[in-house]
């Protein structure tokens, strides 16, 4: 049987990813096979076919890190044919070995997660690493004693799959939200639909450009460090806390020290690249009934044709696409 696979080559210095054809033989050691149904399109993702950066290494290799199918194949006890499983976060699937871009895909079971009978295997893949990441930080938020009475919480890169989850889940909670987004002309009207009650410029998250401005942040969810991190931090209120995930802006930031130890302001880095088996509670609190269930994943995710992954991939390096793809197989 043959089916298909993108894979990521390097070539003269260059990363080129190509849609070939394998065979099950071809397939990454382990002991399930699973028939892939849907697979989500993170930021790093898309840097991983479009070439951008390191993101995957021992190439040639398969990118994609989450994916969702059917147990085709199993010499695990934990898994036995039909059932529908997921794999998403660590450090190997889709990074340094063969990820989600195939029609059928190898891993050992112990990386995969059987999706709750209750749960549709796109919702499950359609949360994701975005909605998990950003659950993570809605929750350092709650734990630090950030409240929706002490004032607006900042998302940055507001459009994008784990700043949308950010938006939702802290509006159903409570807290009155203002996204900040390069694309306030055309998205402002999404944005409002999934929960901002505010909409501003990515160049209007600070007053200006002063060590300290104007206290206006209880709580921010920055998706993209760079200077939107920066604007964040000098804008934000006395013993606020700001929670850092994403880099799309920039791997770096410099910032004034006044915000530390004028505001006690604090800066709180979040990783969300655990593997489902070991996500714990707040996994469990983003399931059905929790108090972080998104309530507009139909409205963020959305699937696209597994053939119109490159092209989607280049949109997204681009900032020019909304929400989060989910390839559907
Ligand atoms: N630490 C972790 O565990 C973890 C987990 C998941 C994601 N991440 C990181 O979080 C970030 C978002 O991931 P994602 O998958 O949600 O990506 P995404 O869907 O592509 O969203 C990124 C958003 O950032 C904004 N943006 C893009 N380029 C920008 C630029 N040059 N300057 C300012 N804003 C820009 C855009 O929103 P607007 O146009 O609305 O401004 C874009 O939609 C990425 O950096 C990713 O690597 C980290």
């Amino acid at each position: 049987m043959k089916f298909k696979s993108i894979k990521l080559y390097e070539e003269n210095g260059q990363r080129v990813s190509r849609m070939i054809e394998q065979t099950l033989d071809d397939l990454a050691p382990g002991d399930i096979v699973i028939q892939s149904q849907y697979a989500a399109v993170n930021y790093k993702d898309a840097r991983a076919v479009t070439g951008v950066g390191k993101v995957l290494s021992n190439l040639p290799a398969v990118p994609g890190v989450e994916v969702a199918g059917l147990v085709v194949e199993s010499s695990n006890p934990q898994f036995k044919l039909g059932d529908v499983v997921t794999v998403q976060g660590g450090r190997e699937f889709g990074m340094r070995r063969d990820g989600a871009y195939s029609e059928y895909v190898r891993v050992p079971g112990s990386w995969a997660a059987h999706v709750p009978e209750d749960t549709d295997p796109f919702e499950s893949v359609a949360m994701g690493l975005a909605a998990y990441t950003s659950a993570l930080a809605v929750d350092e938020l709650l734990l630090r004693g950030v409240k929706p009475e002490h004032g607006q919480i900042l998302v940055t890169g507001g459009t994008g799959g784990s700043s949308s989850f950010a938006i939702d889940m802290l509006a159903g909670l409570g807290y009155q939200v203002v996204a900040s987004t390069g694309k306030k002309e055309t998205e402002s009207e999404y944005l409002k639909s999934i929960g901002a009650a505010e909409v501003i410029g990515r160049d209007e998250i600070a007053g200006g450009d002063k060590f300290l401005e104007e206290q206006r942040w209880a709580g921010v969810i920055d998706a993209v460090g760079g200077k939107p991190l920066d604007a964040a931090l000098r804008s934000t209120k006395q013993r606020g806390v700001v929670c850092a995930f994403g880099n799309a802006a920039g791997e770096t930031f410099s910032t004034a020290i006044y915000p530390f130890i004028l505001r006690a302001v604090s800066l709180v880095g979040i990783n969300g690249n655990h593997p489902v088996p070991t996500r714990g509670a707040v996994w469990q609190r983003m399931q059905k009934g929790g108090d972080l269930r998104p309530s507009h994943i139909h409205q963020i995710a959305y699937t696209i044709a597994f053939d119109h992954l490159k092209a989607h991939c280049d949109k997204l390096i681009q900032s020019g696409v909304r929400g989060r793809a989910v390839v559907q197989f």
